[in-house]
C-alpha cells in the first residue's frame, strides 16, 4: 500500500490577469489536503479509483467513466502511461480530501497531484515536481478549459510561487511570515465560467481590460517587492488594490465584498477576493495581534468557515529551472 498527499493552495493576487501573461503569486496551504492510496487490486477488475469526499467510484473500461474527460481517471492514466507502465495493472485508487472543492482552494489540483505522486512511488518511480506539476496541468485542462499553470505549479511545488505564464517559475524569497485567514462565502465558484466572462468582457473592450491587467501585474510585482523584504504593510495596501481591479473586472460578489469590508473594519492590513471569483474565498492579510477579530468580523459577516494558515519566511529559493506550464500562444 502507498500513500501520498498534495496541499491545498490560494492565490495571492493576480488571477485572472494571469491568464492574460501576467504575473500571480500563488501559496501552498497545509491546513487542508488530498491524500491518496494505492493498492494492488484483484485481478481483472483493472484500475478503480473511490473517491469518498466525492462520492464517486470510477472504474478504467466502464462505459460510464472516460478516461479522456474524467479527471481522476486522466490523472491516474496519464501518470501511468508517463511512467511507462502501460493501463494493464489491476489496482485500487482510495482518494480522500479536506479541501473544500470550487472555491478556489486547489482541490482538483490536489487531488490530481496526490494521485501521481501515489502511483509513482507505488511503482518506485521518482518524478520530481515539475514533472508532476505538468501532469496534473493535463487535468486541469479537463475541469477548467485553458488554465493559467498556477494552480498546478503550487500545487505541485508546495512553495510559494511567482509565476508568469511561459516563464521560468520563480520560488519566492519570503523576508517574515504573513498571516492569511480564508474566509469561505459558502457560494461556488465556477472558475470556467468565470474566465469565459472575463474573456467576452475582454473582448468586448480590450483596452480597457489590458489596462486592468497590465495593473494587476503591477500590484504583484510590489507584492512580491514587500513580500521579499517582510512588508507586511505593503503586501496588504496592494491587495487592497488588487481586490478594486478585480471589482472593476466585475468578478466579485456582494458576498465577498461584504467579506473584505468586514474584514478591513476589523484591522486587516489588506483583504481582496481569491481564485476566479463571484464566490469562493477571500483572504485576509491578519497580524497576530488583529487575527482573532479579524476572523470574528468574518464569521459575523457571514463567512461559512475560516482557515488560518501562515506563509512562511524562507529564504531558501532552491528551485525548479524549467519552464512554466502553457505559452501564452496556448491561452
Ligand atoms: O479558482 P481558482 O483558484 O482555481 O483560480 C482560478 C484562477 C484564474 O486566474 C481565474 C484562472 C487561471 O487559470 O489562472
Amino acid at each position: 500500500m502507498t500513500v501520498a498527499c498534495a496541499q491545498g493552495k490560494i492565490i495571492l493576487c493576480g488571477e485572472h490577469a494571469v491568464v492574460y501573461g501576467r504575473p500571480a503569486i500563488a501559496v501552498p496551504v497545509a491546513e487542508v489536503q488530498a491524500r491518496a492510496t494505492v493498492e494492488d487490486g484483484v485481478e481483472g477488475q483493472s484500475i478503480v479509483i473511490v473517491a469518498r469526499d466525492l462520492g464517486r467510484v470510477v472504474t478504467l473500461g466502464d462505459e460510464a467513466s472516460d478516461e479522456t474527460r474524467d479527471p481522476l481517471l486522466a490523472a491516474a492514466v496519464n501518470t501511468l502511461e508517463y511512467i511507462g507502465l502501460g493501463l494493464g495493472h489491476d489496482l485500487v485508487i482510495v482518494l480522500e480530501s479536506t479541501i473544500p472543492v470550487a472555491r478556489g482552494l486547489g482541490s482538483g489540483a490536489a487531488v490530481s497531484a496526490a494521485i501521481t505522486r501515489a502511483l509513482a512511488q507505488h511503482f518506485s518511480k521518482d518524478l520530481t515536481a515539475e514533472q508532476v506539476s505538468r501532469l496534473v496541468y493535463d487535468v486541469e485542462k479537463l475541469y477548467h478549459g485553458t488554465p493559467s499553470g498556477v494552480d498546478n505549479t503550487v500545487v505541485a511545488h508546495q512553495r510559494a510561487v511567482y509565476f508568469v505564464r511561459g516563464q521560468r517559475l520563480e520560488i519566492l524569497r519570503v523576508g517574515a511570515p504573513l498571516l492569511l485567514l480564508i474566509a469561505d462565502t459558502g457560494v461556488e465558484s465556477p472558475t470556467r465560467a468565470v474566465v469565459g466572462a472575463v474573456r467576452s468582457a475582454w473582448q468586448e473592450s480590450k483596452d480597457r481590460y489590458e489596462t486592468l491587467f497590465d495593473e494587476v501585474g503591477g500590484t504583484v510585482v510590489g507584492i512580491r517587492d514587500a513580500m521579499e523584504k517582510g512588508d507586511a504593510a505593503e503586501v496588504g495596501r496592494l491587495m487592497d488594490e488588487n481586490h478594486r481591479l478585480l471589482r472593476a473586472m466585475e468578478v466579485s460578489s456582494s458576498q465577498l465584498d461584504a467579506l473584505v469590508n468586514a474584514a478591513k473594519r476589523h484591522g486587516a492590513l489588506g483583504a481582496k477576493l481569491s481564485g476566479a471569483g463571484r464566490g469562493g474565498n477571500m483572504i485576509a492579510l491578519a497580524t497576530p495581534e488583529t487575527c482573532q477579530e479579524v476572523k470574528k468580523a468574518l464569521q459575523d459577516a457571514g463567512a461559512q468557515g475560516v482557515l488560518q494558515t501562515e506563509v512562511k519566511a524562507t529564504t531558501d529559493v532552491t528551485g525548479p529551472l524549467a519552464p512554466s506550464m502553457a505559452s501564452p500562444s496556448q491561452r
